[in-house]
């Protein structure tokens, strides 16, 4: 019997999930495709469904066809969802079964920090779905993987899209619309899930839809980003959520709102979010505060907060100008590397517009403060 296990945390399920479990089917041709929705830790919780929800979507985007099981192994087991003792419990279960283990190609990079990467690969054959973006790289680790483990790992022609869990669940509690599985939608508008509060519903009452959907898009940006810095995530994500909050708001609609000086209309959005988030939202945290403040212009010796929240603005998924790939790969390495370079290019960028008036104070001061700046030298 072939058995191919996959995992994730199905938070929430999404279409590219379905589509991965199409192509697994058509290339690994199994007689069982099992679903396995990790555990989460309750302190994880944030954003995050409950499990018995997760595993309840899993089973209805999945009910497409018989030879997928959707297993509660993972959760009932509870801790770490640790693949080893995964791969070794259905090996156990199936002791004459070739089993496939399915992991996604960032994971496949990371596999040998994983625990016991031997007795995953022992145990199991290990396939890989990748994005496509890196056949070479792919192509390199799996002659590494076979130097270690004895076999190269199959790696699916299919080719997932760059959907994360991560940016559906934003852009369901900014309100949007989101293309998911059939039945998902309904489950989760019958079961109240993935609702972001008060603070949720008033940036989605303030922002077009273009706009929610960028917003959505910095937090997931900022989110991914900060595995680099480790700041406190709800500040993080308080303050991705609310950078532009003022994008379409007028100043004269609210009199206690001081313009300081001569600001170009790009700036005005920034400095009045500031204020809306203070006065009409009640938040309360500086670092939160700033970090909406400076998001457009930067300014000399920015708090890290302030530069996460100014890099994500420029390399969410949906920007897209010339050499954007190229600044998110370097931010990827290194987030100083990268924020430094943006705040470069920016800079470069608005000098050539040549606006009336010219390049606002502030970003002439963070660009005279990090143009010769070399994080890589302190590092
Ligand atoms: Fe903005
Ligand atoms: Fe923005």
């Amino acid at each position: 019997m072939k058995i191919v296990l996959f995992g994730g945390t199905f938070d929430p399920v999404h279409s590219e999930h379905v589509k991965l479990a199409k192509g697994a089917l058509r290339e690994l041709s199994p007689d069982k495709l099992i679903i396995l929705p990790a555990f989460i830790p309750p302190h994880k919780a944030g954003a995050a469904a409950p499990a018995e929800d997760r595993l309840n979507m899993a089973r209805i985007a999945f009910a497409f066809d018989e030879r997928i099981e959707v297993s509660g192994y993972e959760m009932e087991r509870g801790g770490n969802s640790y693949s080893y003792l995964t791969v070794g419990h259905f090996r156990s279960l199936y002791p004459d079964a070739e089993i496939t283990f399915l992991i996604g190609g960032d994971s496949f990079f990371d596999f040998e920090r994983w625990v016991h990467p031997e007795i995953i690969a022992a145990e199991s054959r290990i396939a890989v779905v990748s994005r496509g973006e890196f056949t070479e790289k792919l192509m390199a680790r799996n002659a590494e993987f076979e130097r270690t483990h004895g076999y190269r790992a199959k790696i699916l022609s299919f080719t997932g899209d760059a959907t994360s869990s991560t940016f559906i669940r934003f852009a369901l509690m900014l309100g949007l619309n989101v293309n998911l599985p059939d039945g998902i939608s309904e489950y989760i508008a019958k079961k109240g899930l993935y609702r972001g509060g008060e603070m949720f519903d008033y940036i989605s009452a303030h922002l077009k839809e273009k706009r929610l959907i960028h917003t959505a898009g910095v937090i997931e940006c900022a989110l991914s980003l900060n595995r680099q810095l480790g700041l406190d995530r709800n500040k993080v994500i308080t303050a991705c959520a609310l950078h532009d909050v003022a994008k379409y708001m007028h100043p004269s609609d609210f009199p206690s709102f001081k313009k300081t000086g001569e600001m170009p209309n790009s700036v005005v959005h920034a400095f009045l979010g500031e204020h809306v988030a203070r006065e009409v939202l009640g938040i309360t945290d500086e670092d939160v505060l700033s970090a909406i403040r400076y998001h457009t212009t930067g300014r000399a010796a920015m708090t890290d907060l302030e530069k996460l929240v100014y890099t994500a603005d420029l390399l969410e998924r949906s920007r897209d100008y010339p050499g954007v790939d190229k600044l998110r790969k370097l931010t990827n390495e290194n987030f100083e590397v990268g924020f430094c370079e943006c705040m470069r290019q920016g800079y470069k960028h608005l000098k050539q517009m040549m606006m009336p008036g010219g390049v606002y104070h502030l970003t002439i001061e963070a660009y005279e403060y990090y143009k010769n700046k070399n994080p890589l030298k302190h590092a």
